[in-house]
């Protein structure tokens, strides 16, 4: 039986980059929506649970993408409320790409790093990727800095991480050239989430931290979030502490991502999200 992926993404034009990489993970049928909101998606999980027998329904699941995060997880809720009894698919949310690139670079840390032992300090951390590093690592024990330009976005965001992980140790940290030292004082693990193109630290100021050992930047575009990381380094040493760069992290993102879409169709009542993601990327042998 054919494996379709249903990809419903919620921006005006769905992604190429998920029906690529849904094509590269061995999907047989990707059928692609757009604008897709908790009003019209009914319809669509309707044509995806009620088409082939339960024992079938392995071989047809939905991915769920699109710019914004928030409105991804609306669609999903809505489609856990309209699935009953057997008659389900598995799902999968990455909007904006948060939940792969997150697990991807929360793996490599974990290379290197006991998490239950972290002071972890995340740049960016209101953004899709920011969030969604912070709530894995709070996931794992560390205790977590979420950094933001405004004290109340960083308290919104571990407010909602709270909600995910109740026993979470997430604390908002202001950011900016004042409280940066601060802001750095004793972290062992540095995640740069910003937006594309904001650099964060300076390389003496990165290199002046001395509890530092990882430190990670997912931002490819120049200027790179922290100066002196190379976007494709991968496990590379700077002084006393090593670095990946957004390509050295894209190599594993890409891999979780084709291999959660391969898990799709194992069974049909998987629902693949921050968690779950990120044990596919811890899963993988790079
Ligand atoms: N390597 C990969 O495979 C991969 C995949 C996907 C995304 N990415 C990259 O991951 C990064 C994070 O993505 P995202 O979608 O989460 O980012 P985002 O939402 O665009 O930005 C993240 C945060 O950056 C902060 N920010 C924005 N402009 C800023 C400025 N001028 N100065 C300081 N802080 C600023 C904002 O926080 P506050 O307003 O709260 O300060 C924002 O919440 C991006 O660089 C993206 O390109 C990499």
């Amino acid at each position: 039986m054919k494996k379709i992926l249903i990809q419903l993404d919620t921006d005006d034009q769905y992604s190429a980059f998920d029906r690529v990489v849904a094509i590269d993970s061995g999907v047989d049928e990707i059928m692609s929506y757009a604008n897709v909101n908790p009003e019209n998606v009914e319809a669509l999980v309707h044509g995806a649970i009620f088409t082939r027998k339960p024992d079938d329904l392995n071989n047809t699941a939905i991915f769920i993408g699109g710019s914004k995060v928030e409105a991804g997880e609306k669609v999903l809720a809505k489609i856990k409320e309209t699935f009953f009894g057997p008659m389900q698919v598995s799902v999968m949310i990455d909007s904006n790409g948060s939940n792969t690139t997150a697990a991807a670079a929360v793996k490599c840390a974990a290379n290197h790093l006991d998490f239950k032992a972290t002071e972890a300090l995340i740049l960016g951390g209101t953004g899709p990727v920011g969030h969604r590093c912070a709530q894995i690592l709070a996931a794992q024990g560390a205790t977590v800095r979420i950094a933001s330009r405004s004290e109340e976005r960083a308290q919104e965001t571990c407010a909602e991480i709270r909600q995910a992980v109740p026993d979470g140790k997430v604390v908002a940290c202001e950011f900016s050239d004042e409280g940066i030292a601060a802001a750095v004082d004793g972290v062992n693990l540095i995640i740069a989430a910003g937006a594309a193109g904001v650099q964060f630290l300076a390389s003496d100021e990165l290199e002046g931290i001395e509890t530092l050992k990882v430190a990670i930047d997912v931002n490819a575009v120049p200027p790179v979030g922290l100066q002196g990381i190379d976007p494709s380094s991968k496990a590379i040493e700077m002084t006393g502490f090593t670095t990946y760069g957004a390509i050295g992290v894209g190599g594993l993102k890409m891999k979780t991502h084709r291999s959660a879409i391969e898990k799709l169709f194992v069974s049909n009542d998987q629902i693949l999200n921050t968690s779950e993601i990120y044990s596919i990327a811890c899963s993988i042998v790079s």
